[in-house]
């Protein structure tokens, strides 16, 4: 693989301690992500410590994390690159306990030296955070480190505060790095490109000219090995408490004073604390049918697996402007698609029949993959005689680009940024335990769970939520193929 300049990576050489090492995120993400910062030359010097509940030894775990690389590494693997990562791997099992975790990192250390930095990566479902927190602590591994926190932070207000008290007994908060991979994904930093490096749009961010946002994020992923963790969490607060109401953020934020943590973290939380409480009545919850047949569910389980709600900001620039919000386990299709509805124009002087507005209003859409794509769409003539109007749009793909390689992905971002103590794209406590305070009514009265086929856009009232609005997906046209020569 290329090596890149590691003037973007962290200064010193960096020991990861890695709990929930065997787990899906691991698996799927971490493992992958940390072997393309490795072998790509972010980090000057690494070794990784896995730890789990699992009674692995370093072999078998090496074994496991090519398995990961195997499956799910969105890169080719070289096998050099693979010796030399497979080289810097360990595991500890959970029940060795903190001596065995401390000789572990004492080994790396006397590899890598003693400025090196650890990176303790909480990979682990909220019941066990604190005991992940407590280990590092008797294992005396708090001095030069910096710990990542998984979502979703807590699971409501009074846990999430005791989380952060409890946190604070053993790291200080600058050691805290609280994650929300969605906020590492390259086009969610883009929308803060778009929004304020370009003085186009910013004059109609608002009331006046959009009528509302949908943030939609349906998945066509059920829910594998992750049953334990999802009857305990559900589709609110696996992915709207956290991943959508960040986004939403991103979208209806102010302009910040600069682009660092503290004026960006500012305006976030004006958001939040804008935010009208959720209203259980603007709330679709649905489960997929089968679910309650899966190993590891309750067959009476009343937990989501699909989430529709509509949210309000009560500010001067937001008032009356619905927010929608989906995102759903074994639906139709995967897309993570932000799409803005402009306002239609008071009168139309277009004959009946024209097809102005018969395809819905303006929308700009972002899609949120790795390959972004941005489009506007607007009517316009459809050519030849009389006036007929088409929904035509400008579309834009990073794919065109031609630097579609140098994405890193979500988590790798992150990893790095938290590496070197970047915490512009990571969340607050301050914002998480608003978020929670706003959930509180949905939290205590949940609707009741509706089902839906697997394969679906969810249960049928979804339309009542955002009527007379219509739900964006699925596009009546598809995006068009930036590449349609192959070439
Ligand atoms: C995770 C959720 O945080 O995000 C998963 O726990 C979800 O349930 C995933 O599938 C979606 O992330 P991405 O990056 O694949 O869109």
């Amino acid at each position: 693989m290329a090596k890149v300049s590691p003037d973007v990576g962290p200064k010193d050489p960096q020991i990861v301690t890695l709990f929930g090492a065997t787990g899906d995120l691991a698996r799927r993400k971490l493992l992958p992500g940390l072997f393309h910062l490795v072998s790509g030359g972010f980090i000057p010097g690494c070794r990784i410590v896995g730890l789990s509940l699992d009674e692995l030894d370093a072999e078998s775990f090496r074994t496991l994390a090519r398995g990961a690389l195997d499956e799910f590494s969105t890169r080719k693997i070289d096998e050099a690159d693979w010796a030399a990562f497979a080289d810097i791997l360990d595991y500890v099992p959970l029940a060795a306990g903190p001596d065995a975790l401390r000789g572990a990192v004492a080994r790396a250390e006397a590899v890598l030296g003693s400025h090196s930095q650890r990176l303790h990566y909480l990979s682990v479902p909220p019941s066990a955070a604190l005991s992940a927190v407590r280990l590092l602590g008797e294992a005396d591994l708090v001095q030069r480190s910096r710990v990542v926190m998984e979502k979703p932070f807590g699971t409501d207000l009074t846990s999430a505060v005791i989380l952060n008290t409890r946190l604070h007994e053993v790291f200080s908060e600058d050691q805290i790095f609280r994650i929300d991979h969605f906020l590492g994904k390259e086009p969610a930093q883009n929308i803060l490109a778009f929004r304020f490096a370009n003085g186009l749009f910013e004059p109609i961010w608002n009331r006046n000219f959009i009528d509302h946002v949908q943030i939609d994020v349906p998945e066509t992923l059920g829910l594998g090995k992750r049953t334990g963790f999802y009857e305990q969490t559900g589709a609110y607060r696996d992915m709207v408490v956290t991943h959508l109401f960040q986004i939403l953020a991103f979208m209806a934020m102010e302009p910040p004073t600069a682009l660092e943590p503290r004026a960006i973290g500012e305006e976030k939380n004006k958001v939040f604390r804008s935010m009208l409480p959720i209203d259980p009545e603007d709330v679709v919850r649905g489960q997929y049918i089968g679910y309650r047949s899966e190993e590891g569910v309750d067959p009476e389980s009343e937990t989501e697996t699909f989430i529709a709600l509509k949210c309000l900001i009560d500010n001067w620039r937001w008032a009356g402007v619905p927010f929608y919000l989906r995102t759903g386990k074994r639906l139709a299709e995967g897309q993570r698609v932000i799409s803005i509805a402009f306002r239609e124009p008071p009168k139309s002087m277009f004959p009946a029949g024209s097809g102005v507005g018969a395809q819905g209003p303006d929308h700009l859409t972002f899609d949120l993959a790795d390959a972004s794509k941005m489009s506007l769409s607007f009517y316009g003539k459809r050519p030849g005689p009389g006036m007929r109007l088409d929904k035509l749009s400008l579309q834009f793909a990073m794919q065109e680009t031609g630097r579609i390689g140098d994405v890193l992905e979500a988590y790798e971002r992150l990893i790095l940024d938290a590496m070197r103590g970047d915490r512009t794209l990571f969340t607050t406590a301050e914002g998480i335990e608003r978020l929670w305070e706003v959930s509180i009514p949905l939290l205590e009265s949940p609707p009741p769970v509706r089902l839906y086929q697997p394969g679906s856009w969810g249960p049928k009232s979804i339309h009542q939520l955002v009527a007379p609005h219509a739900w964006r997906l699925p596009f009546e046209r598809a995006w068009r193929d930036p590449n349609p020569t192959g070439a």
